[in-house]
């Protein structure tokens, strides 16, 4: 009788095709009689958090392939393929790295389970690391934002934290010391030790820094709204563009997957023309927070504003025919909440946003086929309802969207950085530029209700 086939599996993403890869493969191969090898999608790998895969899945496939070990390759998608493909593939032995050592024990109730030792001294994001130029980032700020960045930036690979300024010594010194970065005060010696300034300052002054940031030659990301009037965002952008530097708007929900997807969804006319957007996003703030004390600049326009702006101009367009503002305002005469209306050729819009009103944030996309709807928080896109005239019908979509989200926004300025201008359309100038126009105008009608 023939001897049964052993069959071998195991998985991997197979990046910048290493030492390591080659005798995992090796080894998994004299395991059995066949070989399977899944290699992870780009997308699998962004939502489980490993961003900066630099190879195509094409050429891993082919790095795999090259080794001549592999009797097949599988394509792994999800979380849960592994559990189903030991079934499907009538799997023998699954095995990996001595890496995730425990992390796959619970399939021993189907197959064997082997963790083969780990090659020392080598992976793929060392080597992204050597390949890549490291970007020092400078924190300008250190509100609560700059303490959210540090933790995502340490997740995305081709970047470190070199440190924070701010003029305030005693500021610097204590988010430096709660991040173990550097603290600066002295701002030439923090320009000369940085590539890239991230801008989380005060709105107000995000052009003065953009300018003196691109004078000195560094990359920006500066944080939301970028800059407060529509000639300041043309000239930083022209500046930038003259000097060969990337300058990058902040706004996190841009970039993550999930609103990406739901984009692809609502503009696929799977719910027809759309007619309607409605975005709302609201906030109790403290009484006493800047927000809401900052009589020149806080209140909840300048504050949320970009985020229920976003999804509008993503759908329709930068292009409004008309835009009103209706403010409900402070005794100093500071917005607490604020609808925007804007109307364009096909459809209408609204943004709300408040810091000292409580309301349903959610998104809304009606078309003329059916609606999309997302819960808040939809500025953290995860999960989101496509809606019919049939109310059986209900298409459910998710996505992971993972900590607080601005790794997704880092890893797509560093994709930018190497010239993958495939990720520019997320965020585009012209949207960055209408943005700031809009807050003009927000000031403008402001000016009016304070006289
Ligand atoms: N592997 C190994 N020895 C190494 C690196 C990887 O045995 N030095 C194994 C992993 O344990 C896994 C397979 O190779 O079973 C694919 O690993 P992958 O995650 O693609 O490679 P890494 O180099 O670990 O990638 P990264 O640095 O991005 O985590």
């Amino acid at each position: 009788m023939e001897k049964k086939k052993i069959k071998v599996i195991t998985y991997g993403t197979f990046d910048l095709f290493h030492q390591g890869h080659y005798r995992l493969l090796q080894r998994a191969k004299q395991l059995g009689d066949y070989l399977i090898v899944g290699i992870t999608t780009e997308g699998y790998d962004k939502t489980r958090g490993k961003l900066g895969v630099v190879d195509s899945i094409m050429t891993r496939i082919e790095n795999v392939k090259k080794t001549g070990f592999a009797d097949e390759i599988i394509i792994e998608d999800s979380p849960g393929q592994k559990f189903s493909d030991v079934k499907k593939y009538n799997i023998d032995i699954f095995t990996v790295g001595s890496d995730w050592t425990g992390q796959f024990d619970y399939l021993k109730d189907y197959c064997k389970v082997v963790y083969l030792e780990r090659t020392k001294d080598i992976s793929s994001t060392m080597l992204r690391e050597q390949k890549q130029h490291i970007q020092r980032i400078g924190i300008i700020g250190t509100g609560r934002i700059a303490g959210r960045f540090v933790p995502e930036a340490k997740l995305v690979s081709g970047v470190s934290t070199q440190g924070v300024y701010n003029p305030h010594k005693e500021s610097a010194l204590k988010f430096a010391e709660e991040w173990d970065i550097n603290a600066y005060t002295d701002k030439e010696e923090f320009y000369r030790d940085i590539d890239v300034a991230y801008i989380a300052s005060p709105h107000e002054t995000h052009y003065e820094y953009i300018k003196e940031a691109l004078a000195h030659g560094k990359h920006v990301i500066c944080e939301k709204p970028l800059v407060l009037q529509r000639k300041q965002a043309e000239e930083v952008f022209a500046e930038a563009k003259e000097k060969g530097l990337l300058l990058f708007e902040g706004i996190k929900t841009a970039y993550c997957p999930g609103f990406q997807k739901l984009l692809g969804i609502a503009c696929s006319g799977i719910i027809g023309t759309i007619r309607n957007v409605e975005a709302c996003f609201t906030k109790l703030e403290s009484p006493t927070s800047r927000e809401l004390t900052d009589r020149r600049f806080g209140g909840s326009f300048r504050e949320l504003g970009s985020y229920v702006m976003l999804p509008i101009l993503k759908l329709y367009g930068t292009e409004y025919k008309k835009i009103e503002f209706d403010s409900i305002r402070d005794e100093n005469g500071l917005d607490l909440f604020t609808r925007v209306s804007l109307r364009y050729a096909t459809g209408i819009a609204t943004a709300t946003c408040g810091l000292g009103v409580k309301s349903e944030g959610r998104l809304l996309i009606s078309g003329t086929l059916g609606y999309i709807i997302v819960e808040a928080p939809w500025w953290k896109t995860s999960y989101f309802e496509v809606h019919y005239e049939d109310a059986g019908r209900v298409d459910k979509y998710s996505e992971i969207f993972l900590g607080d989200g601005l790794r997704y926004e880092i890893s797509d300025f560093v994709a930018l950085l190497n010239h993958h201008e495939k990720n520019a359309f997320k965020l585009t100038r012209g949207e960055s530029i209408a943005l700031s126009g809009i807050m003009e105008r927000f000031a403008e009608g402001e000016q009016l209700a304070k006289c």
